[in-house]
């Protein structure tokens, strides 16, 4: 069951059809901005379906530092809501001392991911949540444990009730409530949406210019592609590390060395610092990456990694498309933790 399960991500993360090529003279833009339509729906699994009880459960979880060893790590330590679900650092500090070797992603638009984590290693949400309580480097609380604690802690009873009538406060359980949590966490309507669904003047005509070339010369839309803008694939970027990502899962596949998956750009312009390890301070170093490198030669390496030579207002057109892509995302309110 593992190995099918492995074989499909594999199958469905390096072997999917890239997108139509709109490089050179067929490109449309109406016709490309049609392929950034946001979906009406959230799609929420048939076994863990989304109730309020549900949400608000696993917000609870999400934010409860109780969880981890020393009283003080919650999932939103390293994923902000005031900084897109992500953090500020290039890589995060999670138990003490104990710094990660990765960059925390976002967790914007999980209900749309095909897999987990940089390297896909994680198939479902409901199964990622259990990893960070007891990762040392993370909360560092065997799962034992902290089923412990949230039982012993009375409020959380009726919380669970609700949420999952006759299942036991279990892994399962606060698995599932915290992904069907995440799942709600969706990236607002933004400026670029408003341009899609058909008002002009929703983003300006250097954004504009950027959406061309995001979609021909720069090549972005090849990785980065539909309304999450990601392909939910891997790619080597030719970054200077001994990290295999990817490669470690599947070490006997070529293009999986060195590669991370396709992040999404929702909300970007508030994510700083980049990349799987947190080494590209800005959008417009973004670029430079992209642009001209330097990219370390290595039969991994994307084949879109070679000099793009963009104008310097090709660069700023560029970088000024993905700022239009922050929605006005709704301050989250804290949960009230139960006692
Ligand atoms: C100490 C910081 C830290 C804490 C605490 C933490 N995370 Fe993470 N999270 C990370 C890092 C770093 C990664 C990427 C690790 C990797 O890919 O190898 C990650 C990855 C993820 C992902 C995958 C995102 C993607 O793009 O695939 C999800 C979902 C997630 N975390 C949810 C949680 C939840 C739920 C909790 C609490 C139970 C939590 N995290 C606690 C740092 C943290
Ligand atoms: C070959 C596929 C591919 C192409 C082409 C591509 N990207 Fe990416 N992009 C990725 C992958 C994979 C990552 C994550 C890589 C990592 O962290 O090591 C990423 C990450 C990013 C990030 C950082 C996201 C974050 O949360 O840290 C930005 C910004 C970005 N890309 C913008 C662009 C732009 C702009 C272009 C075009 C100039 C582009 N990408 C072209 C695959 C691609």
């Amino acid at each position: 069951m593992k190995y099918a399960s492995l074989i499909s991500v594999l199958a469905l993360g390096l072997a999917a059809a890239p997108p139509p090529a709109r490089e050179g003279g067929g490109y449309n833009r109406e016709q490309a901005k049609s392929e950034y339509m946001r979906p009406a729906t959230v799609p929420f699994p048939e076994n863990n379906k989304y109730t309020r009880a549900r949400a608000e459960l696993g917000k609870t979880l999400f934010f409860d530092p109780r969880l981890s060893a020393t009283g003080q790590i919650s999932c939103a330590s390293c994923h902000r809501p005031q900084f897109a679900w992500s953090d500020s650092a290039p890589t995060s500090v999670g138990a003490p001392g104990m710094p990660l070797k990765r960059r925390s992603p976002t967790i914007l638009n999980m209900a749309w991911a095909d897999s987990l984590f940089w390297d896909g290693r994680a198939a479902t949400l409901e199964e990622q949540a259990l990893g960070p309580i007891q990762a040392d480097v993370e909360m560092n609380m065997p799962l034992e444990k902290a089923i412990q604690l949230i039982s012993a802690i009375p409020g959380y009873k009726p919380l669970f009730d609700r949420a999952y009538p006759n299942e036991p406060i279990a892994g399962e359980t606060v698995g599932k409530a915290i992904a069907t949590f995440e799942r709600t966490v969706v990236s607002g309507i933004a400026p670029f949406d408003e341009w899609v669904m058909g008002d002009d003047s929703a983003i300006n005509e250097s954004a504009m210019r950027g959406f061309d070339l995001f979609n021909t010369k720069a090549l972005c839309g090849k990785c980065h592609s539909g309304w999450n803008f990601t392909d939910n694939s891997f790619h080597d970027l030719g970054f200077d590390t001994d990290d295999r990502g990817r490669g470690k899962l599947l070490p006997q596949i070529e293009a999986a060395q060195f590669a991370f998956k396709t992040s999404t750009l929702r909300n970007i312009a508030q994510r700083a610092p980049y990349f799987h390890d947190g080494s590209v301070r800005s959008l417009e170093e973004v670029i430079v990456h992209y642009d001209k490198g330097p990219w370390r030669n290595r039969p991994s390496l994307a084949e879109e990694m070679r000099k793009l030579d963009l104008t310097p207002r090709e660069k700023r057109d560029l970088v000024e498309f993905m700022k239009t892509l922050t929605g006005a995302d709704e301050p989250i309110s804290l949960p009230v933790l139960p006692n």
